[in-house]
């Protein structure tokens, strides 16, 4: 199964900056075709044009989103919807723990933006940081088959990765709970650990923010997980 590389921008690039980081992969592209796919989760003002440009360039790189609406449409100032992301994204990070903490989304929460999501065919990333918030999602969906990104707190943006082993051995517990997912880690990942993360059995791919802003450097962090 190839691996994932997921780019996490966060609150982070302008229309310009999208436009110079998918034009470094367009002048490497051939990192893409070697058993690694890539899933760029750029703001949703930077959407339409990483959208276009990938298409220019025929580029082998999935479009995400950071978040999605809880609900499907109507006066919610401010919300961007499932059915609105389908025209641009194939996936969506829901309940990173940046919005867990910040903006107050509950599992709940989280479980109403997973239905959306796959409701438009939008695959959903999940981010957790404790197993439990696995085994709470356990009564709002009753069997989860797309993403878990698992990243603790201690871990993101720190510089201070948990171990391989640790985060494999969580991975395992999440598939004990939903046999069908594909695990990711998250947090602190980069060009030197990104390799012991990828070949951990139960570990499919890796989540990076810090590491994934400048389009070089991201390049460089895929060219070399193997
Ligand atoms: P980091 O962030 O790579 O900067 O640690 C990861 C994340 O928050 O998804």
């Amino acid at each position: 199964m190839p691996s994932l590389f997921v780019a996490n921008w966060k609150e982070n690039g302008t229309i310009s900056q999208a436009q110079d980081w998918i034009k470094t992969f367009a002048k490497k592209r051939s990192v893409l075709n070697q058993g690694k796919n890539v899933v760029v989760c750029s703001p949703f003002t930077a959407l339409s044009t990483i959208s276009e440009v990938i298409k220019k360039e025929r580029l082998p790189i999935a479009i995400g989103a950071q978040n999605v609406s809880h609900f499907e449409e109507g006066r919610y100032t401010g919300e961007v919807s499932a059915r609105m992301l389908a025209e641009f994204a194939s996936y969506t990070i829901i309940g990173h723990s940046e919005r867990r903490n910040n903006f107050g989304e509950t599992d709940q929460i989280v479980a109403e933006k997973v239905k959306l999501a796959e409701k438009y065919n939008i695959t959903p990333i999940v981010c957790i940081s404790e197993l439990e918030q696995v085994k709470n999602m356990q009564n709002f969906v009753s069997n989860f088959t797309d993403i878990i990104a698992y990243e603790p707190l201690f871990a993101i943006g720190s510089g201070n990765p948990d171990t391989p082993e640790n985060a494999n051995m969580v991975a395992e517990k999440i598939k004990e709970i939903f046999p069908q997912v594909m695990v990711l880690y998250g947090g602190s990942v980069d060009g030197t650990n990104v390799a012991s993360f990828i070949k951990q059995d139960h570990i499919s791919g890796v989540l990076l923010g810090n590491r994934s802003l400048d389009g070089n450097f991201f390049l460089e962090i895929v060219r070399n997980a193997h």
